[in-house]
C-alpha cells in the first residue's frame, strides 16, 4: 500500500470523505489552474459515449459508474422533487425549461410525472442536442436547443413555470458566469415561476472536481507544475442565497436528499428559488 493511501485512509475516517476527495485536492490545485472549457469537454465526452455505448443516465454522471448507485441518485432526486411539489403544487400542465438535459431524464420526468405541457431542453453539447432532437423528433411538446446558459446572449424568448437544473450549475466554476446563468434563468421565470436546482451544497464553497489537462477535451497546458482543470464547484447555501439575491431571486424551499454519507452521488440537496417580490 502506498504511503499516500496509508495516510489517506485514517484521515478520511477522521475527517470524512469530503476532506480527502475535495478539500485537499482544492488546496493542492489552488495555484495551478488551467481554464475549463465546458463546451469542448462535454462535447468530447458525449461524442465518445454516443460512439461506445449510447446516451443514458449513467453516461451523464460518470462513465463506468455503478448502475445501482446511478438509479439511487435519480430516485433520491425524484423523491425530493416530489416532496417539494406535494407540499407546493405546480400549476396544471406547467411549462418547463430544463437546463443541461444530458440524457433527457428530467425531460421525461416532467412530462410523465408532473404533466408538463411542454419542455424546452437546453444543452451546451452539440452531440447531445443532435441525439435528443432525434429522440424527441416526434414529440410536439419537446424542443431541444443548443446553448450555453452562462453565455451573455443566452435567450429563449419566453417565460416558464419551472426552470430545472439538476447537477448542472456546479459545473459552472467561474463565479461571473455562474451569476450570469442565474440572472438569465431569473429573466425566463414567470412571476409565479420557480427555479429547481439539485446539486451538492457544502458547508463552505470550494472547488470540488479536478482533472489533469487533456487536449482532446479542449484543455491547454500540461506542462509546468502539474496544472489542474477545475470542473466542479460546490457552493454553500449562503453563497446560493447571495447569488440568487443578485439575480432577483430568493430561496423558497429546500429538501435534503436521502443519501448515505458513503454513497458517492453528485447531489445532496434540492433548492427551490422564486422571483423576489418587487418593492
Ligand atoms: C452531470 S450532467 C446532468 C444531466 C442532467 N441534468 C441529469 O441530471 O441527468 C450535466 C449536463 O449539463 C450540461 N451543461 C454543462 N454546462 C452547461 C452550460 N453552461 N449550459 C448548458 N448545459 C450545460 C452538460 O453537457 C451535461 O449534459
Amino acid at each position: 500500500m502506498s504511503i499516500r493511501r496509508r495516510i489517506g485512509a485514517p484521515v478520511t475516517w477522521m475527517l470524512g470523505p469530503t476532506f480527502t476527495t475535495q478539500y485537499l485536492p482544492a488546496w493542492r490545485a489552488r495555484r495551478r489552474r488551467t481554464p475549463y472549457r465546458p463546451e469542448q469537454a462535454w462535447s468530447a465526452r458525449y461524442a465518445q459515449v454516443l460512439r461506445d455505448s449510447g446516451l443514458d443516465d449513467m453516461a451523464t454522471i460518470q462513465r463506468g459508474a455503478n448502475p445501482r448507485l446511478v438509479r439511487y441518485h435519480y430516485n433520491a432526486v425524484e423523491n425530493a422533487l416530489l416532496e417539494h411539489v406535494l407540499r407546493h403544487p405546480l400549476p396544471d400542465a406547467p411549462s418547463v425549461l430544463d437546463i443541461g438535459s444530458g440524457a433527457g431524464h428530467w425531460v421525461d420526468f416532467y412530462r410523465a410525472a408532473l404533466g408538463a405541457a411542454d419542455v424546452v431542453g437546453v444543452e451546451i453539447s452539440a452531440p447531445v442536442v443532435e441525439a435528443l432532437q432525434d429522440r424527441y423528433g416526434d414529440a410536439a411538446d419537446v424542443t431541444v436547443l443548443e446553448a450555453d446558459i452562462t453565455a451573455p446572449d443566452a435567450a429563449f424568448h419566453r417565460r416558464f413555470d419551472v426552470v430545472n437544473a439538476v447537477d448542472v450549475l456546479f459545473h459552472v466554476v467561474d463565479e461571473e458566469r455562474w451569476l450570469r446563468a442565474l440572472a438569465t434563468i431569473a429573466r425566463h421565470l414567470s412571476p409565479q415561476g420557480r427555479l429547481i436546482v439539485t446539486e451538492c451544497v457544502g458547508l463552505v464553497s470550494h472547488d470540488a472536481g479536478f482533472r489533469r489537462p487533456d487536449a482532446d477535451r479542449g484543455d491547454e497546458g500540461g506542462a509546468g507544475r502539474s496544472p489542474h482543470v477545475v470542473t466542479k464547484r460546490v457552493r454553500s447555501l449562503r453563497h446560493w442565497r447571495q447569488g440568487a439575491q443578485a439575480a432577483g431571486l430568493e430561496l423558497a424551499d429546500t429538501v435534503r436528499l436521502r443519501k448515505r454519507r458513503s454513497f458517492s452521488t453528485p447531489a445532496n440537496r434540492l433548492m427551490v428559488f422564486r422571483p423576489r417580490p418587487r418593492g
